[in-house]
């Protein structure tokens, strides 16, 4: 049957029919008073979906170019960036930060290990010059489904008085992120994510510091530049020509969000996380990641039983139901594959992925209780139903 693809990947997410709808109307002029109008909701909306008061600049550019502007305004050739690495996108933030000539140094830990607090803690002390100028971390480290705990990291780099700069691009719209009150200097996002849109658009907001810092950048980029974005952001305008039918269609999201309320997002992701991995456990599923404490909210890596390989599984998903799940990235490729469950996703997602993937596994002949695991997801859905009503 054609159309039926279902994305339960880590973005690309779904899109909902009243985006694609919008999306699908002329592009306004990007110099119109209708569309200037849009630009001030959508501007002001992601102030809350970022928890800031300060501007968000919105970048025709996906979630690396947002990457990039970050560490591009702020980042002088010889500055000191520590970076907090704990998988393939926070490798990408030390890449980039060594592309404008950086000193790069990295605390690292293994794929499905978050950044022990404490290890950051001595580093910093051990720093008495001040030398490290930027820290950058990845909040829900998407290649590997661990969730760093940045409201403690930032915390610590605040005191120490370097920037912090935050990848919250799996984060920001599935699980609590509070640029402001957590003291983020640096927080960005991507569209294709908990926003619920198509890839193209990117997000950055900035502390009243990091815009300091920027002052003081000997050659900030260009097409990124932070002024002009921060001017655009005021004059409810963009610096250049914008993917006009992409704002158009966060304009609906940020709608439907804020009808949702971020207490309920957040708590969507959480029950659909806790389901997805109740299922995997009572499959005899080997979880990658196996503490809850640090596990994504957002996607789930799963490694595969014995005697059954990753595109086995991707392809038979693919194949008989229609459902696209993601392999593993880098030195990870085949060795986990990785549900995503951000965005548009609801609990009937939930379930219909995980009945499928029993059907699946079944049918590649893994040893377990067929059924078990969609018995499993319906439980912590139940239950966390039933609290939500207390
Ligand atoms: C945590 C994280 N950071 C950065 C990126 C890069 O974003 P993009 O592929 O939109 O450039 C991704 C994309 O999946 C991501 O999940």
């Amino acid at each position: 049957m054609q159309d039926k693809e279902f994305l339960m990947i880590p973005g690309p997410t779904p899109v909902p029919q009243s985006v694609l709808l919008d999306m699908a109307k002329h592009p306004m002029g990007h110099r119109s008073s209708e569309f200037s109008s849009l630009l001030s909701e959508v501007y002001n909306d992601l102030k809350w979906a970022f928890q800031t008061k300060n501007e968000v600049f919105v970048y025709t550019a996906s979630g690396t170019g947002a990457m990039e502007a970050a560490i591009s305004n702020v980042v002088n050739k010889g500055d000191k960036v520590l970076s907090l690495v704990i998988g393939n996108f926070g490798e990408r933030w030390a890449k980039i930060a060594a592309s404008v000539g950086a000193e790069v140094e990295k605390i690292q830990v293994d794929p499905g290990q978050a950044i022990n607090p404490a290890v950051l803690s001595k580093r910093l002390k051990e720093d008495v010059n001040k030398e490290i100028k930027v820290v950058t971390m990845t909040h829900n480290e998407t290649s590997t489904g661990v969730t760093n705990d940045v409201q403690t990291l930032c915390a610590m780099v605040q005191e120490h008085g370097a920037l912090s700069i935050v990848d919250g691009i799996t984060s920001v719209g599935c699980m609590p992120v509070k640029a402001d009150e957590w003291g983020i200097d640096i927080l960005i996002s991507g569209s294709q994510k908990g926003f619920m849109i198509p890839p193209g658009l990117s997000f950055l907001t900035c502390s009243e510091k990091a815009m300091k810092a920027y002052e003081q950048c000997e050659h900030p980029s260009f097409y990124f530049d932070f002024k002009a974005y921060k001017k655009a952001v005021n004059d409810n305008s963009t610096p250049y020509t914008p993917a006009v039918n992409l704002f158009v269609a966060l304009h609906t999201a940020l709608q439907m969000m804020k009808k949702e309320g971020l207490e309920n997002i957040y708590a969507r992701h959480a029950r659909n996380a806790k389901a997805v991995r109740a299922a995997m456990r009572a499959m005899n599923m080997p979880l990658f990641v196996e503490d809850d404490e640090i596990a994504s909210k957002a996607i789930t890596a799963v490694l595969p039983p014995e005697g059954i390989t990753v595109p086995q599984i991707r392809s038979t998903m693919k194949k008989d139901f229609d459902i696209v799940i993601a392999n593993g990235q880098g030195k990870l490729v085949d060795k986990i594959f990785r549900m995503g469950h951000m965005g548009f996703v609801s609990d009937r997602d939930v379930l219909s992925a995980i009945s499928s993937l029993e059907a699946t596994m079944y049918k590649l002949g893994h040893k377990f209780e067929v059924g078990a695991g969609t018995a499993a997801a319906i439980k912590v859905l139940n239950e966390a139903k039933q609290k939500a009503l207390v």
